[in-house]
């Protein structure tokens, strides 16, 4: 059995063709740039503001904002090449069909499922945090029986409900999406603009509190992997507290890679990918630079709040009905979140299961709605059993660094795919190939690094769990291992990767 057949990105494509397995193609690139701030916009600004600028990084969570930017951006221009080669649903664990081998697509495709299922029920944890205290502010207090630890079923609820709308097809979501989107983008706004009237320069300083005075007041952070082997400074704030605060708030571009498991729906994928992926990262990193930059020059750094840092800002000065109004449209803008995080792990499984790496069922396309309903469906209960039974704080990090790893992957596939195809027409190409993956990798693995040592054994946990399953099921059932490759210049594909056929 050869674990390391790659799948010929010819056939990948020719896949997509596939009566009963079509997804609609009705994406524009507008669609794809509003589908990715309607991805990225969410918990990471609305909430974990909060948790890094009052212990990790004090104001400079600003510049937090900027050194995640920065490595997605590096990542970006690699999902970029990637999505407009490739354009075929499954994003990550496509690209890695493609290029390192079914073994590792496997690995990605599972470990896509931290990024999706795991971050799309994250947010409903947070989704309904804020239904709750907008419920309380009315006068209802959410019974015991739906709204608690261990059984949420507020959160399970807003998932199933999503299940069914996106169940209506990609251009219904598209189109609910959009509307949400811009009252999404009118808030954050609001509190640029708004906020700008109450900062005081003297919130500012220090600009980046002094390292180990983090803990002194509130709750002390959690130690980095680095830190707990003796590579960074421990304690934040400080310098190391900038990098800390930078692998939290890298929750807050997930998403921009998700644009890429719309490739196969996207009308012209080649020319609106790369402008959908990168213009979508472009607009969130102003954005959040901003917010971030207003937030802390309202509320000195140690009084901000944790819960709903923006929201509560507004209150600090006196000003509850912007916050009221904060707390609506940040209900809203996560709900697209999860809409969108679903559609990508749908896509995934999609993808996996036409492959035949999981049940081949699951890849059906309902004609009425040109839709995985299958998956979809599938995915959605999942979630809502996650978001109702799983205590998601712990988990969260997870997310950072599932995505993390699929981002290094991703930037590895970019340069393997230059040398084995080298004909490929490549509408966007990366620039400075193999420096900008290099970076890509490197900057990605220093965020995981600032993650914690119990997400990585976790991550590993994991990790392992899914090599099992593959070899369970995945190793004996794959279409590739049993029918071979059916297209595709397979001379040098098969004689790079050893295809036995
Ligand atoms: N980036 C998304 C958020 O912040 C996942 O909620």
């Amino acid at each position: 059995m050869n674990l390391l057949r790659t799948k010929p990105v010819e056939q990948s494509i020719e896949d997509t063709d596939e009566p009963g397995h079509k997804l609609r193609r009705e994406l524009s690139a507008l669609d794809l740039t509003v589908f990715g701030v309607g991805v990225v916009i969410g918990t990471g600004i609305f909430v974990l503001t909060g948790e890094a600028a009052g212990v990790e990084a004090g104001p400079a969570v600003a510049l937090s904002f900027v050194v995640a930017g920065v490595a997605c951006a590096l990542a970006a221009l690699c999902y970029a090449e990637f999505a407009s080669t490739v354009p075929v649903a499954g994003s990550a664990y496509t690209f890695s069909y493609a290029t390192l081998g079914e073994v590792f697509a496997w690995i990605i495709g599972w470990d896509l499922i931290l990024e999706l299922a795991l971050g799309g029920a994250t947010v409903a944890s947070g989704w309904s945090t804020y239904f709750a205290d907008l419920a309380k502010q009315a006068g209802i207090t959410l019974p015991e029986a739906v709204y608690g630890e261990g059984h949420n079923l507020v959160a399970a609820a807003i998932v199933l409900a999503l299940t069914g709308v996106i169940c209506l097809g990609i251009n219904v979501s598209a189109r609910i999406n959009a509307v949400i989107v811009a009252v999404k983008v009118a808030i954050v706004l609001l509190v640029i603009v708004a906020g700008l009237f109450f900062v005081k320069a003297s919130n500012y300083s220090p600009f980046i509190p002094p390292a180990g005075s983090a803990g002194a007041k509130g709750p002390k952070p959690e130690p980095s992997l680095l830190q707990d082997i003796g590579l960074a400074p421990g304690g934040p704030f400080g310098i190391a507290g900038i990098f800390t605060a930078a692998a939290l708030v890298f929750f807050a571009f997930i998403g921009f890679d998700i644009v890429a498991t719309a490739a196969e729906e996207t009308k012209e994928p080649q020319r609106d990918m790369p402008r959908g992926i990168l213009g979508s990262l472009a607009i969130c990193t102003v954005l959040y630079v901003a917010v971030s930059l207003v937030v802390t020059g309202m509320v000195k750094y140690d009084k901000v709040s944790v819960d709903a840092p923006l929201a509560e800002a507004f209150r600090s000065v006196g000003r509850p009905w912007i916050a009221t109004t904060i707390s609506i449209g940040a209900l809203a803008g996560l709900t697209t979140v999860m809409m969108i995080l679903m559609i990508g792990q749908s896509r995934v499984f999609f993808a996996m299961s036409r492959d035949r790496l999981l049940p081949p069922v699951f890849a059906q396309v309902s004609e009425k709605t040109g839709t995985p309903v299958r998956t979809t469906v599938t995915t959605g209960v999942v979630m809502a059993v996650m978001a109702a039974l799983l205590p998601l704080e712990e988990l969260a990090k997870l997310v950072n660094i599932g995505t993390l790893f699929a981002f290094i992957v991703v930037a590895i596939g970019v340069v393997i795919l230059r040398r084995t195809r080298p004909d490929l027409e490549r509408s966007f190409r990366t620039p400075l190939v193999p420096l900008v993956p290099i970076l890509s990798v490197l900057a990605s693995f220093y965020l995981m690094l600032n993650l914690t040592a119990q997400t990585w054994i976790r991550f590993f946990v994991w990790m392992a769990l899914g090599l099992l399953v593959y070899w369970l099921y995945g190793a004996r059932h794959s279409r590739l291992g049993t029918e071979g490759a059916r297209t595709g210049p397979t001379s040098r594909e098969t004689r790079s990767s050893g295809i036995s056929g």
